[in-house]
Formats: structure tokens, sequence, C-alpha cells
């Protein structure tokens, strides 16, 4: 296994979190539009790939209520301890997370639904993507959104969405059909751009 990207992605979070909630107030409706999509129901158990400072848990909460459970991980430890501050602030106790990769996590169980939100190196990282999938039930619902490629005829544009990926993202290149991996594990799998072409919402159910 070739750890590069986590590294670098690693040490890109360790400048980034100080201010990623700030910088992340203006995504909070394309994620409800993106949680919408796991149509999550009360008892469910859903996972939060890449969960960053948390800013999902309160969302992905209502969604499975009291009796449901949120499982999360991150592989950055400043976004997690973020995260874990979050949690024990709002006394969370159906909230199971950790700090660990995409590539070698071990959930407690198995998930009934499962949110990629902008964690594009997860997203292009078929070990992490394999690792994931093995731990979520066949039927569960799958939501992604992040950033892409505007279409190939608008050139220079592209230098722009790679330039805003890049503080962010290892395999910030790699734009022009960042759900395709998840898409191979999903039945009914759907795409649609959002941001003028920059950006797009997918969902699927877990083959
Ligand atoms: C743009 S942030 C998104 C965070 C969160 N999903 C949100 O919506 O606010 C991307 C996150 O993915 C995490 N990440 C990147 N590669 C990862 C990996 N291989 N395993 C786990 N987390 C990873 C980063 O550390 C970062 O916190």
């Amino acid at each position: 296994m070739d750890h590069t990207d986590n590294v670098i992605s690693i040490e890109k979070y360790r400048k980034a979190a100080a201010h990623y909630d700030a910088s992340a107030e203006y995504t909070m409706p394309l994620r409800q539009r993106t949680i919408n999509l796991l149509q999550l129901r009360p008892g469910q158990c859903v996972l939060d790939v890449g969960s960053g400072t948390g800013l999902s848990y309160e969302l992905l909460l209502k969604g499975v209520g009291e009796q449901g459970k949120l499982l999360a991980f991150e592989q950055s430890p400043e976004m997690f301890e973020q995260a874990e501050q979050r949690k024990q602030r709002a006394e969370w106790h159906h909230v199971w997370h950790t700090c660990a990769a995409g590539e070698t996590v071990q959930l407690p169980q198995l998930a009934d639904a499962v949110l990629f939100n902008y964690v594009h190196d997860v997203s292009r990282t078929p070990e992490a993507i394999a690792n994931i999938m093995r731990q979520v039930r066949p039927g569960a619902r799958v939501a992604m959104a992040g950033m892409k490629f505007f279409p190939w005829w608008t050139g220079p544009l592209n230098i722009l969405a790679w330039m805003k990926n890049r503080p962010y993202n290892a395999k910030a290149s790699d734009l022009w059909a960042p759900w395709d991996i998840v898409q191979t594990y999903c039945d009914s799998f759907r795409m649609e751009t959002t941001q003028f072409g920059m950006g797009y919402v997918a969902n699927g159910i877990r083959r």
C-alpha cells in the first residue's frame, strides 16, 4: 500500500483545520441536499466517510433519530479533534467515530447508508472504497458530492477547478469523473452537475 497521498492529505489538513468550519459554511445547503438523497429513517446506522470536523453529524443524526447510530472516520488528527469536541459538546452518545484512514478503518457494524461529502481523495482510492463498501449493507443508499472538472471544451476554466482543489486534495488533478469508483459498487446510480458544472451530487444503491 502506498501511503504517500495519505501523508500529503494529512499535511494539507494540518494547515486547513483551523479555518475549515468558517470556510465550509456556504456548503451547508448542498450538504443538506446530499444528505436528503440518503432518505434516512429512524433507527438506521449511517456512515460519514472522511467526516472532517463533523459538520454533517447533526444533520445525519436528525435523520436516524435517537434510536439510530452514526459511524464516522477521519484520518487527519487536527480535523478529528474538532469532531471529537463537537461530539462531546453535544453529548451525542450514539456517535461512534475514530481517527483512521478509509483504506484500513474497521467499523463496529455494517452501515445502512453512507455519505461521501467532499472526500475526493477517498473517492479516488480504490483500496479505500473497497474497504468501506465491504462494511456497507447491500441495499444501502449511497450519496456523494464534490468538485469535478468543467466539460473539456471550457479549457482554461479547469485550471481554476484544479487550483481550488489543490489546497485540499492530494489527487487534485483527477477530476474528470470523481464518482466512478463508487459507482462500480452501486445500482441505480445517478449523477447531476452543480455549481455551473464545477460540482456534482450523485447517489445510488449499494449492490
Ligand atoms: C474537504 S474535507 C470534507 C470533510 C467532511 N466530509 C465535510 O463534509 O465537511 C475532506 C476530508 O477527507 C479526509 N480524508 C482525506 N483522505 C482520507 C482518507 N484516505 N481516509 C480518511 N479521511 C480522509 C481529510 O482529512 C478531510 O478531513
